[in-house]
């Protein structure tokens, strides 16, 4: 059974957000903070992880049923061996008109500078690249790594250089720990053919320790940006685009704002989640997952796991940040004593 997949809310399937390893070299505060992620956690094993066979055929069943583009995520990606190996499978795949997929992958560019070519040449389209501010002191301490901002930075140069583009840089804007950033950011980034786009800091996962107070909403970044180069607002390139974008007046091109805790964007919601260990994921801030790889390793047929996949998402009525906005400041709407999935475990 393969053909358009719609949820209960009537949104099809179109994004499926790969997650190739939950291990990072980057301790960022709101997403794997250092007390937390330390030599004591334990990561998954290697004999967890789907390997790149199990991936490309889970990825050809979600092709059938609608979906156009893939994005790799982690944890950090790049640290999956031969990932290029990957991606080559997968840019071989096409969508039931024929067309070719919308592959790309998020990245914190550390080894970008060294890769990117290699990444280009076996099918990758474009990357988009995290990148939390350009003073070198306020990055390594978002970081939590010492990771200096040049590295980064040669990253997206070279990334550029291969023509890995149109290049998607996003901030995550910490209240009162980078958000004196945002015009440095912007000013950079004006006129480089990057599009940069600010999100607000969300209370994904369960280890953040995330507090309303430390969101800056995303229409406030868009008044300070305004003060100082007019922007105009523009239409979205697709539906369910999880940023709305801007337009700077004078020409310097565009930039982007994800407002996922001050405009919900769950009724178009068309992204799946599958972790590094084969369980698909319909919310970013679901607390369970559906466990894909044991149908691939208990001897399934393509059409079984089709319908199972099917079955999933017809079910489908996931709209957390949606329920969490109708709610008081700082209470979940999961109140169920399961905890949150981490986000480094079923990829951004
Ligand atoms: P483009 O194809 O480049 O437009 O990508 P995208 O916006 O779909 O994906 P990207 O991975 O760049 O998403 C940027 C960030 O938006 C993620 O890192 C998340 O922080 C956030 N985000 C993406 N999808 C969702 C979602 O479904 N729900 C919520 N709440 N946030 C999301
Ligand atoms: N809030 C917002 N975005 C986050 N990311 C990770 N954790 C959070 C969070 N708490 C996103 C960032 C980063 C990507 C890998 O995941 O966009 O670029
Ligand atoms: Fe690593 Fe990206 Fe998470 Fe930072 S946000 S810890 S770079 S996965
Ligand atoms: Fe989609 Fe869940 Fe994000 Fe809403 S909160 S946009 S349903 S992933």
């Amino acid at each position: 059974p393969t053909g358009l997949l719609s949820d209960t809310l009537a949104r099809p399937l179109r994004d499926l957000r790969i997650s190739v390893t939950d291990r990072c070299n980057f301790r960022c505060s709101y997403c794997m903070p250092s007390e937390v992620f330390n030599k004591d956690y334990a990561f998954l094993p290697q004999t967890s992880l789907l390997s790149f066979e199990e991936i490309t055929r889970l990825a050809r069943i979600f092709v059938a049923h609608g979906v156009e583009k893939i994005r790799l995520t982690g944890g950090e990606p790049l640290l999956r061996k031969h990932l290029e190996v990957l991606i080559e499978m997968l840019a071989k795949l096409q969508t039931p008109e024929g067309r070719p997929l919308d592959i790309t992958l998020t990245t914190n560019a550390s080894l970008l500078a060294r890769k990117a070519q290699s990444l280009k040449d076996a099918g990758l389209q474009r990357v988009t690249v995290s990148l939390d501010g350009l003073d070198d002191a306020t990055f390594r301490r978002m970081n939590d790594v010492d990771f200096p901002v040049a590295d980064v930075l040669k990253g997206i140069e070279v990334a550029q250089k291969v023509g890995l583009s149109p290049i998607k840089i996003n901030m995550v804007v910490k209240r009162g720990t980078n958000d004196a950033e945002i015009l440095p950011m912007a000013r950079h980034f004006r006129h480089s053919g990057a599009v940069l786009r600010f999100i607000e800091y969300m209370d994904v996962g369960a280890t953040n320790g995330w507090r309303m107070d430390e969101v800056l909403p995303s229409a406030q970044v868009i008044e300070r940006i305004n003060a100082e180069f007019p922007l105009t607002s523009i239409n979205p390139n697709y539906t369910g685009e999880t940023a709305g974008r801007w337009r700077y007046a004078d020409g310097g091109g565009e930039i982007g704002v994800i407002s996922s805790v001050t405009q919900a964007f769950c009724s178009d919601c068309n992204r799946a989640r599958l972790s590094t260990e084969g369980k698909l994921f319909l919310c970013l801030f679901a607390s369970q997952g559906h466990d894909l790889r044991a149908l691939l390793r208990g001897g399934y047929a393509d059409d079984q796991i089709a319908g199972a996949v099917s079955h999933i998402w017809q079910k489908r009525d996931d709209r957390y940040s949606e329920l969490r906005a109708a709610m008081p400041a700082d209470t979940s709407p999961l109140d169920n004593g399961l905890k949150r999935v981490e986000m480094s475990y079923i990829g951004g």
